[in-house]
């Protein structure tokens, strides 16, 4: 694909069997003063693969002054993320920079008090609570869809990014928000902008500095508190079943619910991270369906089997496996979350080595879904893969876009029923093929993104009318 990268992770292992726990992991030796960092500046994917290839199971890096580990191995994500959850937080290193936008939500909050919003938050994406947004999905997907001609050159990564931020602003805040779509969104675009920038340096500029950077980055914050308080403090219709007003009807077990300023948190927290996450997946599937003809036929055969020219719908999802399976591919690909991160609270052992409190661990789905040890030709695009029931035989973090343990992303039904109903209306009436000369290649921001869109010639397929 363009000159995105390939990695095969694992392919040289160097044998973890070492059990001195005083030894310190392998890894790149890094610059005496920033350690690793001017790597994960030039080509992070790259860097990753690389040091899974070089040094095995368990990396040791520096970046900055913090001492770093890099896990690439199923159980040692697994002990992590899930058994020993509890010893290891998010990362604070990170996050810091952005509390002004992020404030309390369940992305960055922590121990107990994350633990209530969970608990509170939880039942608004169950299965079947989330169906009803089907509807909503399949309209937005359909709208985006009838204005395009017989023949269309476009970036289709912008225009999933629009339906996808259409569809988080209605099910979020309800069907009353077209007006403020626009602002919101563009507020949002600001606020990710500085976000990535902020991610990439290895020290923290407060938000009062008065650079142009954090002066735009604030007025976008104070622009969208004031329309999300706005779409808060409406009143709503007992039973409105939006995700706004889910949260707020939600109570502990004291009868207790949330205070505005933590609904404003949750609301922007879930827009943040549900709305691009979900038109990256989209993109690379879009992208990796463009270079792979078979793969769009056995898709739009599956489309007009199940679907037979009719609009998707929620009830059509059990028999959509073709079309799901190519998202759960593009995914083991382009995994939009591609690294997670996490500090440890307490000194304790990582495989075979012992690190002190503080130390930085992340894992790479980006890597893990490209190991050998786990995937066949895993370069290769192959949505059939996961049709005979791969994803039950593979080790639980071998495959692990949406994380895992406790902090399980919350949307990943969501996520999923969105993508599989976009993708379905998009198969269903368009071929498609990357325009000649385009230059598919990642960029890796706080997520996967393609760095200079995915541009699609797209040609309509459906020569049946559609029942009106
Ligand atoms: C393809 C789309 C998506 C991907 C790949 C994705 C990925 C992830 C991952 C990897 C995490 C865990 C991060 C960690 O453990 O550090 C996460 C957490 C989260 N995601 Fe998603 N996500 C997607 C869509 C969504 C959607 C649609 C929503 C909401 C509507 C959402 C809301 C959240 C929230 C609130 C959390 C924090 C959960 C917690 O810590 O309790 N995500 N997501």
């Amino acid at each position: 694909m363009g000159n995105a990268v390939t990695v095969e992770a694992g392919a040289q292992r160097t044998p973890a069997a070492v059990t001195d726990n005083r030894a310190v992991p392998p890894g790149p030796r890094g610059h005496p003063l920033v350690g690793n960092l001017p790597e994960f500046g030039r080509d992070l994917l790259g860097f990753l693969g690389e040091c899974a290839r070089d040094y095995g199971d368990v990396v040791g890096l520096r970046l900055a002054g913090y001492p770093t580990c890099f896990i690439n191995h199923p159980d040692l994500i697994e002990d992590v993320l899930v058994t020993r959850s509890a010893q290891f937080r998010k990362h604070r290193f990170f996050w810091r920079h952005v509390e002004s936008i992020f404030g309390n939500g369940l992305l960055t909050s922590e121990g107990d008090f994350w633990r209530r919003q969970r608990r509170l938050a939880q039942p608004a994406f169950h299965r079947e609570r989330i169906a009803a947004y089907g509807t909503v999905m399949v309209a937005e997907a359909e709208q985006m869809l009838a204005g395009w001609g017989a023949e269309e050159e476009r970036d289709i990564h912008e225009d999933l990014m629009g339906v996808t931020m259409r569809i988080v602003a209605r099910t979020l805040f309800g069907a009353d928000v077209a007006a403020e779509v626009e602002q919101i969104g563009a507020s949002f675009e600001v606020v990710v902008q500085e976000i990535a920038v902020r991610f990439r340096r290895p020290f923290a500029v407060p938000d009062w500095v008065p650079l142009p950077s954090n002066l735009r980055y604030r007025r976008a914050v104070r622009q969208l508190d004031r329309l999300v308080y706005g779409i808060i403090r409406q009143p709503r219709r007992e039973d409105a079943d939006d995700l706004v007003a889910l949260l707020r009807r939600a109570r502990d077990e004291d009868g207790r619910g949330m205070s505005e300023r933590q609904l404003r948190d949750e609301a922007v927290t879930i827009f943040l991270a549900g709305q691009e996450t979900t038109a990256l997946a989209l993109s690379w599937a879009a992208a990796l369906l463009a270079q792979h003809a078979p793969a769009q036929d056995a898709l739009a055969a599956e489309l007009d089997t199940v679907l037979a020219g009719r609009e998707p719908a929620v009830s059509d999802l059990p028999r959509l496996r073709y079309t799901e399976a190519v998202i759960l591919e593009s995914m083991r690909l382009y995994p939009p979350a591609y690294v997670l991160g996490r500090e440890s609270a307490v000194a304790g052992d990582i495989g075979p080595y012992r690190f002190p409190a503080g130390t930085t661990v992340f894992a790479s789905p980006w890597v893990m879904h490209r190991d050998p040890r786990y995937f066949d030709r895993p370069a290769e695009f192959d949505p059939g893969r996961w049709l005979d029931g791969l994803a039950k035989r593979l080790p639980r973090f071998a495959y692990f876009p949406f994380g895992g343990g406790p902090r399980l992303c919350i949307g990943n039904s969501f996520a999923m029923m969105e993508s599989t109903l976009i993708l379905a209306a998009l198969a269903q009436r368009f071929r498609w093929t990357l325009v000649p000369g385009h230059v598919l290649d990642t960029l890796a921001s706080i997520t996967l993104r393609p760095r200079f869109g995915v541009r699609l010639r797209l040609a309509r397929r459906d020569p049946c009318p559609r029942p009106s």
